[in-house]
């Protein structure tokens, strides 16, 4: 009987949470731009007390993780080992701790890997699950998910996060990504966009589900996502795909001329190598050297053109240029597959400015052995509205809002 009550209990729970979140506006959540680190970053609220997390934004991490040591929660429970959904979160064995009970130190829990993609480094800890909500009151454009599943971090394993953050969004294809249980408690669409600021001043949006009203007005291109045959995750087992984001690029102009690049760069081989991968982790886009090479050297010579000077590198960028010679700089072109379908880099998408005096061009050389060809990177992103449409397969982008008047924070 207390069983069948619990049940009918639960299940109003949730008829409640579904009608709010389908009455207002899609789940938004606002994302801020770390100036130091140039990492984005978003703010969510767990558990009993709902606390205030700042979470970094990573495309290609699997789930959310973040230091439970200070965290306290009465609605806070451990996934126990063998359960359903240590099976859907595919948990790596069974841990358990030694000392004092407290989050992130419990018995029989299902074995979750976070990885601190700045350390380089992967941990062991467990899987649990607790409330989340979009935003302090639980109101506003931003849902609410019962029993949402994470990873505890130890607060000695967040090296390299923006200062103030204490874990990272995860928001791969996984079953266990952010997006994918915000949706199926609220049924909406699979789909998810980010648009990051390109200041620290600005506020962008993460929003899940379909657009609500905020594209309306929005020039967006699309091009098919694409799956990696071969895991891109520091661990996995043989035949288990990435969860990582790769769209096709097929090559790249600068200023309208298609550089020579060898095609096989372009395509992911069986071994998982090549192609065009997107990623947050990476804050400036990086080329394999044999791209980056005849890349560097079209824009330097289109910037001449222009009337721009060069100047002395300034490391890691190989190609900068006398600030005050630039009022406009060469157009990059990611082309993709289909009539007129290309994402295009410009302005401050395409330069990043070192200081008064000098800009340099806003690429990376990615080495002669990438995993990727292309790792497209946060700065390339700033300012564009990207939609990733899971239900589809799609990535609708719009390149630079700025050229259409708007810009993240307006959305
Ligand atoms: C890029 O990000 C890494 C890691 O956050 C940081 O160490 C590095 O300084 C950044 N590079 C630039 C040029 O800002
Ligand atoms: C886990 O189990 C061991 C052995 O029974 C016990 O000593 C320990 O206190 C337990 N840890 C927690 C966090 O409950
Ligand atoms: C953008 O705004 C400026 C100033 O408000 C205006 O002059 C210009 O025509 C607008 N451009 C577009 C594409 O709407």
């Amino acid at each position: 009987m207390a069983s069948f009550l619990n049940y009918i209990v639960v299940f109003f729970f949730f008829a409640i949470l579904v009608a709010s979140t389908s009455a207002q506006n899609v789940p938004t959540l606002p994302i801020r731009k770390d100036p130091k680190t140039r990492q984005f970053y978003t703010t969510i609220h767990m558990g009993s007390n709902r606390a205030a997390i700042n979470t970094v934004i990573d495309l290609g991490g699997p789930f959310l993780w973040f230091s439970c040591n200070d965290y306290s929660s009465t609605t806070y429970a451990p996934i126990p080992c063998g359960s359903r959904k240590c099976q859907l979160a595919k948990g790596s064995g069974c841990v358990g701790c030694n000392l004092p009970k407290r989050p992130g130190c419990t018995n029989d829990t299902c074995g979750a890997t976070p990885y601190n993609p700045f350390m380089n480094l992967l941990f062991a800890q467990g899987f649990n699950e607790d409330s989340f909500y979009g935003s302090k009151d639980g109101a506003g454009p931003a849902a609410v998910v019962p029993r949402f599943l994470f990873s505890c971090m130890d607060k000695d394993s967040l090296e390299g996060l923006a200062s103030g953050a204490t874990g990272m969004l995860g928001l791969s294809r996984s079953e266990i990504s952010f997006h994918k249980q915000l949706v199926g408690v609220s049924k909406l669409p699979h789909k998810f966009s980010i648009c990051f600021p390109s200041s620290s001043s600005g506020i962008g949006k993460l929003l899940v589900g379909g657009g609500g009203g905020v594209y309306n007005n929005i020039l967006l291109k699309s091009t098919p996502l694409i799956v990696n045959p071969v895991s891109t995750y520091p661990i996995y087992s043989e035949g288990d795909a990435s969860e990582e984001y790769f769209i096709g690029v097929e090559s790249i102009r600068v200023a309208g001329e298609t550089i020579s690049v060898k095609e096989s760069h372009f395509t992911i081989d069986k071994k998982g190598d090549g192609g065009t991968k997107i990623s947050t982790v990476q804050n400036f886009t990086a080329l394999h050297n044999s791209i980056y090479k005849p890349f560097a050297r079209a824009f330097v010579k289109a910037a001449a053109d222009l009337g721009i000077k060069s100047v002395a590198a300034v490391p890691p960028f190989r190609a900068c240029f006398r600030s005050d010679t630039i009022t406009r700089s060469p157009e990059i072109d990611l082309v993709f597959p289909g009539k007129d379908v290309y994402w295009s880099i410009g302005g401050a998408n395409s330069m990043v400015e070192i200081d008064r005096k000098t800009s340099c061009l806003a690429f990376v050389d990615g080495g002669s052995n990438p995993r990727s060809s292309i790792v497209i990177g946060g700065h390339q992103m700033e300012e564009n509205l990207l939609e990733f449409d899971l239900l589809n397969s799609q990535l609708r982008f719009s390149s630079s809002l700025l050229v259409q008047n708007k810009s993240c924070s307006s959305l």
